[in-house]
């Protein structure tokens, strides 16, 4: 099982940039090691190019300066936001990347079934997304992204909508399958807490232009569950990076401002 599958890959961004038509600067420079089997958090403002870099990482925008490198047909992405078929079973909207990849319907099911178990949802694979809740659906969402078996997951503020309770759960869930199956993950938040608890590395970005302005290193002694969030080394590390964070907002921008940019 995991340990036969490939080691998990790394993703480099080399001085990406990428400004869009209307002249917005949603990347500048930007430079980024993911090591393989780290899990690292993209935290700051709204518009400081989160999205932006995550769409780069899967190949869904071409950057206008730099360089991505990463393993082809690795990558899955989980958005905000489900996206479920609502007029489809829970398997059938887990399947839909393998249809598309025209794998063989018999090789389809087991899949289908061995990804919805990873999220545990093995016993709801004939249900609608009405019927589920929004942890489910968000479940059956991480499902749909795992079924290619990819080693490197892209997470785009996946959590965003959920109570706190399931927020917690689905951290915990995510932080163990990342962990057992050593994926490669870049994870969009707007959440401090749910950075650190998640990450191995939280690196926070500023706006105008895009760019990283700092990053944390994310290590803790005993194990990742829900006792971590209430220990002093947790409060720390959440403590520093909401510094950084800080600091990020107010960032001077350096757009048409000589001598600003260091
Ligand atoms: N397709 C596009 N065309 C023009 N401008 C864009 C496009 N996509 C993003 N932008 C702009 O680029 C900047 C970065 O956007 P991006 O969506 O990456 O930010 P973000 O950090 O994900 O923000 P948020 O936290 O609000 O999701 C913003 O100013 C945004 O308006
Ligand atoms: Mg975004």
């Amino acid at each position: 099982m995991p340990e036969a599958r490939p080691s998990a890959p790394r993703i480099v961004f080399e001085n990406v940039s990428k400004t869009f038509a209307n002249g917005v600067r949603a990347l500048a420079d930007v430079s980024l090691v993911v090591a393989p089997g780290e899990f690292v958090s993209l935290l700051g403002p709204s518009g400081c190019g989160k999205t932006t870099l995550l769409r780069i990482a899967a190949g869904l925008e071409i950057p206008d300066a730099g360089r991505l490198d990463r393993p082809d047909r690795e990558v899955g992405f989980v958005f905000q936001d489900p996206t479920l078929m609502p007029w489809a079973s829970v398997a059938d909207n887990v399947a839909l990347p393998l249809r598309f990849a025209r794998l063989d319907e018999r090789e389809i099911a087991p899949r289908v079934m061995e990804a919805l178990a990873r999220v545990g949802l093995a016993t709801v694979a004939g249900a609608f997304p009405r019927e589920l809740s929004g942890g489910m659906r968000m479940r059956a969402s991480i499902a749909r992204a795992l079924v290619t078996r990819p080693r490197i997951l892209l997470f785009d503020e996946p959590f965003a909508a959920l109570d706190e309770i399931g927020r917690f759960a689905l951290d915990r869930e995510l932080h163990e399958l990342s962990a057992r199956e050593r994926l490669t993950v870049i994870f969009v938040t707007h959440s401090v807490y749910e950075a650190v608890f998640l990450s191995s590395r939280v690196v926070v970005m500023a706006a105008n232009p895009g760019r990283i302005v700092g990053e944390t290193s994310i290590a803790f002694a005993g194990p990742r569950d829900e006792t971590l969030r209430d220990r002093a080394e947790f409060t720390a590390a959440c403590s520093e990076v909401s510094a950084k964070l800080r600091d990020a907002m107010t960032a001077p921008s350096t757009v048409d401002r000589a001598g600003t940019k260091d």
